[in-house]
């Protein structure tokens, strides 16, 4: 298959981190997963912590999960009309981000950010952004393009003060660093960011794609009081399925046509099973399953604290060795044992509500 795959695909794959260059060897073929458990085609087993890069927070096929996105199915569409499961879902994503007045949902992460800085454009009248080092806003251009593009260390305020953020229409952050392996905002960025951007005149853009409902119910924002002006959204609010969406302040968010002139569209936006995804699975996460979340995501921490650094917040941790070939022998080791980490030690691992105490030991088992 993988054969065939490098024939057809760029590099063999539909998104680069899949083709497993940092540690090595071919990836495996995954063909089922349940739970915490993913299998190959040759039916070997693997504890998963990679989730699907963030997504899987109920784990792989969850039943009430399955059970929606079917009846969604089942009932056809979608139907190029706003339907009840689009409202219920913003519904309860209101519910758990305030800050969100108005939202729009879109088809993925990268679309959401590149809309939500189109929007602070709109607003500001200025182009200039403002992001961090080691951040990832998905592939919009803007925010990698480094015309127009302000980058300064992530938890440095003071040297983001000293940007020029009179002219920037939005500072875009991951309120817990992710891409660069996890990296807790240190006390006082955020909200140091909040007065900042007030100061100048410039929008506060969360990018919350992977730590909305994950960190908290409602996201690093609830769980570090900083209120954005705008937050990017994806991963686990399509429970699973291909999903972005951006919101916030309503006055903000009525720039975005057919409210106002920031034309912004999608044919597969707000689908009924994305949706249906989406609700089934933050219907799950109850104040119970973010303790058992944090518990899980403690005794990982511990028990991986011996073999190197380990940086968590709640249901996402990382563990740093002391260089990349050093991550990628363990990643095979791993693997050889059946266990799935994420293919690069600057991803994070993702800690599910299926997870099982015995998978941490079974993880910590393999890595003694
Ligand atoms: C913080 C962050 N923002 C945006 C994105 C892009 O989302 P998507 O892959 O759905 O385009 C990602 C993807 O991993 C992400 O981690």
């Amino acid at each position: 298959m993988i054969a065939e795959a490098l024939d057809l695909f760029p590099g063999g794959v539909n998104s680069p981190i899949r083709a497993y260059r940092a540690v090595g060897g071919d990836p495996p073929t995954l063909v089922r997963g349940r739970g915490s458990h993913v299998w190959d085609q040759d039916g070997r087993e693997y504890v998963d912590w990679v989730g699907a890069f963030g997504p899987l927070i109920a784990g792989h096929a969850h039943p009430t999960v399955v059970a929606a996105v079917t009846a969604a199915l089942q009932a056809g569409g979608p139907f190029g009309v706003t339907t009840p499961a689009e409202v219920r879902l913003a519904r309860l994503v209101r519910e758990r981000m305030p800050s969100i007045e108005r939202i729009r949902f879109c088809t993925s992460g990268t679309e959401a950010a590149m809309s939500a800085v189109r929007v602070a454009r709109a607003a500001t009248g200025r182009r200039l952004l403002v992001k961090f080092e080691g951040a990832y806003h998905g592939h919009a251009e803007a925010l990698n393009d480094p015309d127009g593009l302000l980058v300064a260390p992530y938890n440095d305020l003071e040297a983001t003060s000293r940007l020029p953020l009179d002219g920037a229409a939005a500072v875009v952050v991951e309120p817990v660093a992710g891409n660069a392996g996890v990296v807790p905002p240190a006390p006082g960025f955020l909200s140091g960011l909040r007065e900042l951007c007030d100061r100048h005149g410039c929008l506060l853009i969360l990018d919350e794609v992977i730590t909305g409902f994950r960190v908290a119910p409602g996201g690093a924002q609830e769980r570090y009081g900083v209120r954005p002006d705008l937050t990017v959204l994806g991963k686990i609010v399509g429970g699973g399925l291909p999903v972005g969406a951006y919101g916030g302040r309503a006055d903000l968010m009525d720039l975005v046509a057919p409210a106002g002139p920031v034309y912004q569209a999608g044919t597969l936006a707000g689908h009924p099973a994305v949706m249906a995804a989406g609700e089934a699975t933050l219907e799950l996460l109850d104040a119970a399953a973010y303790g058992r979340l944090e518990q899980l995501g403690a005794a990982l921490e511990e028990g991986l604290g011996e073999h190197g650094r380990v940086a968590r917040v709640g249901s996402m941790l990382t563990l740093f060795c002391s260089d990349e070939g050093t991550f990628a022998a363990l990643h095979r080791r791993l693997r050889d044992r059946g266990i799935l980490v994420p293919p690069s030690q600057w991803e994070c691992w993702f800690i599910s509500i299926a997870h099982t105490d015995e998978d941490v030991e079974r993880t910590l088992e393999a890595l003694r």
